[in-house]
């Protein structure tokens, strides 16, 4: 009987096995990775699964269950060290009051369900849900001291010095009216038009595009660069004041005072009396939103008054006075026309689907990308078909499916797609390398977009900045035969350029002018501009840190290689490859002729080694350097700078204020402190 009983129970046991690992992956991806894999509504179908399977099976209760603690965005130091990559640099500190998500609705039944069940004569204020990253900001005696993000709900990472960069969000607050100590919490959001520059940027330097404002306002708040962040241009609205002696006795008299104090708040919030109010409100900017520079997903209703909150408490991951009322995503079903191919700068050849255009979000859309050929093959995809195309939160407009069946569908057997075997720029045979989803057209030196696309790499403005030099001239210099390396650039003559149709002489003596003064061009960025495959800015920058010259680095192994920061066997091997190319060494030789910096500054490379084989941990706050300094002179000194306490530190730089957790896990450790002051005096 027992058995019996244990067999029927057994799938639904193992799918709530299933849906807890796959849900915790989720939040791994969406929150540390910035790379969503699941849709909000997946998302939440999938957690309510979960939440009626863990009612159906109480004896599974798990504290650490997804159900029971909002996802985290805390940067696991631990797990990204595994890699052979740097920790975090931010210091992690306990929230005074954890940070909760919202309940989420989407239907306007379940949101009118809500609003009747809340005490009779309840006001509710309705705001915009903006779709960003939550952010709490502590001001102590009107002063900014910590901004934390959600982390895991419990405890955040300070990243306040990314936070100053906001114009928006002020240091200091000059007035006698504010208690000692109070918090504002709100979404931090990188707004449209910061957004698509960005990722515009992104795609000239072949780097991944963020797929939506949220995923690149959280990746450039996690930035350890915060002059990066600064010329990203991130914004905040400010949407919920905590505290112990707040002015106020409702929600919105308390965002009054905030804008009051200075604070950036939504214009958008309206306390409304009823549902038919709360109705007009969710209809007017279900449209008009459309027009807001910064990305919204929904709406949050909240009880105006605290005292009615306070009755109404909390769940374990939720408030019981708010709820969140989430936009449909847009979707629509059009025709899959073709599917062509394009090749990049490094070779890989990305499928393209071309569709019939469909109006989506606003916008017209007519291509979409379709990532490799694993990617169609697991949609079943092919020309012909009718497809699903989605653009929610996701600027990017993604394929989600084929209609299901494709009409009229005897059979898809025997016509199923195939991805071409030859590039279709140069008719060179791809290659697909183990463990990699991409093909790729190994004909570097005689394919045109990966000719063209180094040189555009090249000029571009983190690499060599040649003003003048853009892709329409490049692609006619290309044709005319002037132009079929980035060394090429260097022998370009006026005369030629400037007998160039639409290249006077005027531009041609700018590009000139531009080209010369690349010759300026610090080592790394000369590094980077080679466009070896994978060697980003960052990783360009950390290994000319070590290797300060082109004959230095020429030299290194592989195994050499992957003692520097951020560098895997992956980049090792492309870099060895790079200079075991004779057609490379030619070119470099030519670039050294032209008088490029193939050696860095000395401030470039470790001044001194006083810190070798040292990982330091910093904790606190500083009076004499920032952070960040501090950071630069560990590295400078060549140590290395880690976020967590180990059992592998060798002493932690400790400010004022040094996170308690920290200063407990060095005790019981046995790490040595060093204050600003002495660790000032051992590097002179
Ligand atoms: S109130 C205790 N108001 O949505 C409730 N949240 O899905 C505190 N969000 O973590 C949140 N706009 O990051 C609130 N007007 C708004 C919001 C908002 C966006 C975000 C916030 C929260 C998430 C929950």
């Amino acid at each position: 009987m027992m058995d019996l009983f244990t067999e029927i129970e057994e799938p639904e046991r193992k799918e709530l096995k299933a849906l807890r690992k796959e849900l915790e992956e989720a939040n791994y991806k969406y929150y540390v990775l910035n790379m969503p894999t699941l849709s909000d509504r997946e998302f939440d179908e999938k957690m309510h699964r979960l939440q009626a399977l863990e009612a159906q099976f109480p004896d599974m209760f798990d504290p650490k269950s997804p159900t029971q603690h909002v996802g985290s965005d805390l940067d696991k130091g631990q797990r990204t060290k595994d890699k052979g990559q740097n920790g975090k640099g931010f210091e992690t500190v306990r929230h005074k009051y954890p940070m909760l998500s919202l309940a989420n609705s989407y239907s306007r039944e379940e949101i009118e369900d809500w609003v009747r069940k809340l005490p009779s004569g309840a006001e509710i204020v309705c705001e915009l849900k903006y779709d960003g990253l939550s952010i709490s900001l502590w001001y102590e005696h009107g002063i900014l001291v910590r901004a934390l993000t959600r982390g895991d709900g419990q405890q955040g990472d300070d990243v306040i010095a990314n936070i100053k960069t906001i114009p928006s969000i002020p240091w200091k607050i000059e007035r006698n009216d504010i208690p000692a100590f109070f918090e504002l919490r709100g979404e931090v959001l990188l707004p449209w038009e910061r957004f698509e520059a960005l990722n515009k940027e992104r795609e000239e330097q072949e780097e991944p595009l963020f797929a939506n404002p949220r995923n690149a306002a959280s990746g450039t708040l996690k930035l350890q660069d915060p002059r990066e962040v600064a010329r990203r241009g991130l914004d905040a609205y400010l949407y919920y004041m905590l505290g112990e002696e707040l002015p106020g006795t409702t929600h919105y008299e308390r965002l009054e005072t905030a804008k009051q104090w200075g604070f950036h708040i939504s214009d958008a919030i309206k306390v409304c009396k009823n549902v038919d109010e709360v109705m007009a409100y969710i209809a007017y900017w279900d449209t008009e939103r459309k027009n807001l520079p910064v990305a919204t997903d929904g709406i949050v209703l909240k009880v105006n008054n605290l005292a009615q909150q306070e009755e109404l408490g909390f769940t374990a991951k939720t408030p019981r006075w708010a709820i969140a009322y989430k936009f449909p995503a847009e979707k629509q079903l059009t025709l899959l026309k073709e599917i062509t191919y394009q090749v990049g700068r490094t070779g890989v050849v990305t499928p393209v689907a071309n569709l019939e255009p469909v109006q989506l979000s606003g916008t017209i859309v007519q291509r979409a990308t379709l990532h490799n050929e694993d990617f169609i093959k697991s949609l079943d995809i092919r020309p012909g078909d009718h497809v699903w195309v989605e653009k929610g939160g996701e600027i990017i407009p993604k394929i989600v499916g084929r209609d299901n069946p494709t009409p009229p569908l005897p059979s898809r057997e025997g016509d199923g797609f195939t991805f071409p075997t030859v590039c279709p720029e140069c008719g060179t045979p791809l290659v697909r390398v183990e463990g990699e989803a991409a093909w790729r057209c190994p004909n570097e030196a005689g394919c045109p977009p990966q000719i063209k696309g180094k040189i555009e790499h090249f000029v571009s403005r983190k690499a060599m900045n040649i003003d003048g030099l853009g892709e329409e001239t490049i692609d006619l210099l290309y044709r005319q035969g002037l132009l079929h390396n980035i060394a090429d650039i260097y022998d370009l003559r006026l005369e030629d350029i400037a007998a160039q149709e639409r290249l006077g002489e005027k531009s041609a003596q700018n590009m000139l002018a531009g080209i010369e003064a690349s010759k300026q061009v610090p080592w790394a960025r000369v590094l980077f501009a080679l466009g070896i495959r994978m060697v980003g800015e960052t990783t360009a920058k950390k290994i000319a840190r070590v290797y300060n010259s082109i004959d230095a680095l020429q030299w290194a192994t592989a195994e050499q290689l992957c003692a520097i920061e951020d560098v895997g066997p992956q980049i090792a091997e492309n870099i060895v490859a790079y200079f075991n190319d004779i057609r490379n060494l030619e070119i470099l030789e030519r670039l050294r002729q032209a008088g490029l910096q193939f050696e860095g500054e000395a401030a470039e490379g470790p001044q001194s080694d006083k810190l070798a084989g040292m990982s330091i941990v910093i904790s606190g706050t500083f009076s004499h350097h920032s952070r960040d300094e501090y950071k630069a002179m560990i590295e400078a000194n060549g140590g290395k700078n880690v976020g967590s306490v180990s059992k592998k530190t060798s002493f932690i730089l400790a400010g004022e204020n040094m996170g308690p957790e920290k200063r407990k896990k060095a005790e019981d450790l046995g790490i040595p402190l060093k204050t600003e002051e002495e660790f000032l005096e051992m590097m002179n």
